[in-house]
C-alpha cells in the first residue's frame, strides 16, 4: 500500500501534468543541452557507440519519467525508452508526445508504477521481461519526491542488465525553503537558493522523509503554510538535495557503484509567475552494475 508521500506526489503530479513542458521549457532544454552533451560522461553502451555484442536492442528506462524529458533526451542513443512514472495523467501526456512526434509505440512508451513501493516488491504490472534488461535507468528530479530513496535505487538497479548504468539528475543539498532568509520563492523544482556546501541542511518539521526520521505527517506546521506547500508542491518533496558520498553510498549499496562519478551541472534558475527567481545547483551522477 502506497504511503501518504507517494499519494501527495501522484496527486500533485497528475494537477501539473498538463502544463508541466510549458513552465518548465526553459530549464528543460537546457538539461537536454548539458546531458546530451555529457553522454561520454554517463557511459552506457549505447547504440551509436558501441552496438551490443548480443544484438539486444538497447533499452533505456526512464523512471519517474513526467512527460519525457529524459527520453527525448537520450532517444537517440537507443533502441527503446520504456518510461514509469506514478502519476497516471504524466504518462498520459508522455505517451501522446511519443506519438506526436511519430515515434513508434513499440520503440517508446510509458506506464503507470512505482517501483519502490515497500510493500510491493513485485508490482504485477512490471513484471513482464520488457520492464528488465535496460543498458541505462535514467531518473531525472525524481530522487527528491521518492518516500525511499535507497530501495527505489535498488529496485532500479534490479531492472538493469549486467553492466548497464543508472544515471540520475537531481540537486545538491540546499536549503528548505522556509528556512531560507533571502529567498521564500516556492516551486517544487526549485525553492529557496542551492548553496552548494556539500551538507543537507537537513530534515526540516516541514517535510517528511520517512527514510531518515519516519514522520510521514508533519505535526507543527500550520494550515496556511500546509495549504502554500500543497500548491507549490513542497509537500511532495521527500529530501533536499544529496551530497556526493550519500549518492556514492546509495549507488554502492543499490549494486551500481562501479565508475561511480558525479558531474556539478552548475546552477539552474528556476521561475514560476509572479515569483522571485530560485537557484538550484545540478548534478548528474551515474554508476554501473557489474558486468557478472
Ligand atoms: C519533477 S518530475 C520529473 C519528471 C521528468 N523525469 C523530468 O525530468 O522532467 C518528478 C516525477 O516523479 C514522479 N514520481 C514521484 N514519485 C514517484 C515514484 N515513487 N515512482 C515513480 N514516479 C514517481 C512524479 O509523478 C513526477 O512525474
Amino acid at each position: 500500500m502506497a504511503n501518504s508521500i507517494t499519494l501527495q506526489n501522484q496527486d500533485y503530479f497528475n494537477k501539473e501534468a498538463a502544463t508541466y513542458d510549458s513552465r518548465h521549457a526553459d530549464l528543460i532544454q537546457r538539461l537536454t543541452t548539458t546531458i546530451r552533451d555529457n553522454v561520454d560522461f554517463i557511459g552506457a553502451d549505447w547504440k551509436t557507440s558501441n552496438a551490443t555484442p548480443d544484438g539486444e536492442p538497447v533499452k533505456l528506462l526512464d523512471y519517474a519519467c513526467g512527460t519525457g524529458m529524459l527520453s527525448r533526451t537520450l532517444g537517440d542513443y537507443v533502441d527503446q525508452c520504456i518510461g514509469i512514472d506514478l502519476s497516471p495523467q504524466m504518462v498520459e501526456i508522455y505517451n501522446t508526445r511519443a506519438a506526436e512526434e511519430n515515434i513508434p509505440s513499440a520503440a517508446r512508451y510509458a506506464v503507470q508504477g512505482d517501483l519502490a513501493d515497500p510493500s510491493d516488491p513485485s508490482p504485477a504490472a512490471l513484471t513482464g521481461p520488457e520492464f528488465y534488461g535496460f543498458a541505462i535507468a535514467a531518473v531525472g528530479g525524481g530522487f527528491h519526491h521518492f518516500a525511499h530513496p535507497g530501495l527505489a535505487a535498488t529496485r532500479i538497479v534490479e531492472r538493469l542488465r549486467p553492466g548497464g548504468v543508472l544515471a540520475i539528475w537531481d540537486f545538491f543539498p540546499h536549503a528548505h525553503d522556509h528556512d531560507d532568509g533571502d529567498n521564500h520563492g516556492h516551486d517544487h523544482h526549485g525553492h529557496g537558493h542551492g548553496h552548494g556546501h556539500g551538507h543537507d541542511h537537513g530534515h526540516h518539521k516541514h517535510t517528511h522523509n520517512p527514510d531518515t526520521t519516519g514522520d510521514d505527517e508533519a505535526t507543527t506546521t500550520t494550515t496556511a503554510a500546509h495549504k502554500s506547500e500543497e500548491r507549490d508542491g513542497t509537500h511532495t518533496i521527500t529530501k533536499h538535495g544529496f551530497s556526493e558520498p550519500e549518492l556514492r553510498d546509495m549507488f554502492t549499496a543499490a549494486g551500481a557503484g562501479h565508475e561511480f562519478a558525479v558531474l556539478d551541472m552548475g546552477h539552474y534558475s528556476f521561475k514560476r509567475d509572479g515569483q522571485r527567481e530560485m537557484k538550484r545547483r545540478m548534478f548528474l551522477a551515474k554508476g554501473r552494475k557489474g558486468r557478472d
